[in-house]
């Protein structure tokens, strides 16, 4: 196999000593940048800063490492990239999975055998696109929106990926739009994908529950946010919801869940994976 290569080159060893110097993440990097992180152009995890972590020297190593997966693991593919491309030109925020949270969000559905999925929060189509691939041809995925320029987007995105049969976006707020879909006595949902305004999450929990069957699955997005979940000092309405939806699956019994911390191109977040068991 050739000649072992050294874990990790000298430059990234002095920011990792760096980084462990520090006493905690939450109380040294307040006021301070990063030019690591700062040079590779690192979101941070998108819009809203939650904790003095945003710029933490990791964050190029993080985006760098998601770069290397997608690379090797994620092909280029030109519906997707047309996709990113024309929500940037449009104005939406890029607040998007990632494409390998993307792929995943994908694979699961497939390993679910997924033939109804429903999506809150649809920006402009990226996760919807993955959903709806997951999909049989007489698959169906309904994703709600509350911004029309947002679903505006993401309609046009969704036919040019070939899309536009399995897709139906609903505008309007999902609390407004949840009623009527249930008022129309489909077929549960097999899996859900919960990613709007995090306020309402234990809401858009009850409802996955309402529209699920035993055995769907409900993958809920950035529930962990910098890990600002746990600062108790911290009542941000975000934090807050995620706090309630927490409460709410694990005094649950018809859910079994977990949560994974994650790092990457979109900082440090998380998501919950559950099953409806009965
Ligand atoms: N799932 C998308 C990203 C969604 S971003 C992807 O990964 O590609 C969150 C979206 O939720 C935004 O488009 C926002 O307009 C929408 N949203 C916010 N509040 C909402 C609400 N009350 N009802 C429906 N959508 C909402
Ligand atoms: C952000 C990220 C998300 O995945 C999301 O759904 C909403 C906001 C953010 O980083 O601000
Ligand atoms: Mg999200």
């Amino acid at each position: 196999m050739g000649t072992p290569l050294p874990l990790s080159p000298p430059k990234i060893q002095s920011d990792r000593s760096e980084a462990l110097e520090r006493p905690s993440p939450s109380l040294s990097v307040a006021g301070r940048r990063w030019p690591s992180a700062a040079k590779a152009g690192a979101r941070c995890g998108g819009v809203l800063k939650l904790t003095a972590m945003s710029q933490a020297p990791d964050q190029a190593r993080w985006t760098a490492v998601d770069t290397y997966i997608t690379d090797l693991l994620v092909p280029p593919d030109p519906a997707l990239a047309a996709a990113l491309d024309d929500s940037v030109a449009a104005g939406l925020p890029g607040i998007q999975v990632t494409p390998n949270l993307g792929k995943m969000l994908h694979l699961l559905a497939r390993i679910q055998g997924a033939r109804r999925i429903l999506e809150i929060g649809t920006l402009g189509g990226y996760s919807a696109i993955w959903l709806a691939r997951a999909l049989p041809a007489d698959g169906r995925l309904i994703t709600l929106e509350f911004a029309p320029k947002h679903a505006e987007v993401a309609r046009a995105n969704v036919a040019r990926a070939g899309l536009q049969d399995k897709v139906d976006i609903r505008v309007g707020r999902a609390l407004d739009t949840l009623p009527r879909l249930a008022a129309e006595g489909g077929e549960p949902f097999d899996f859900f994908f919960i990613d709007a305004d995090k306020e309402s999450n234990p809401d858009y929990f009850q409802w996955a529950l309402k529209l699920s069957r035993p055995g769907s699955v409900i993958v809920i997005d950035n529930v962990v946010r910098e890990g600002a979940v746990i600062d108790a000092d911290n009542t941000h309405p975000m934090l807050e919801g995620v706090r309630r939806l927490n409460r709410l699956m694990a005094g649950e019994p018809r859910v079994s869940v977990t949560e994974l911390q994650t790092v990457g191109s979109k900082g440090y977040d998380g998501f919950a994976l559950a099953l409806v068991t009965a």
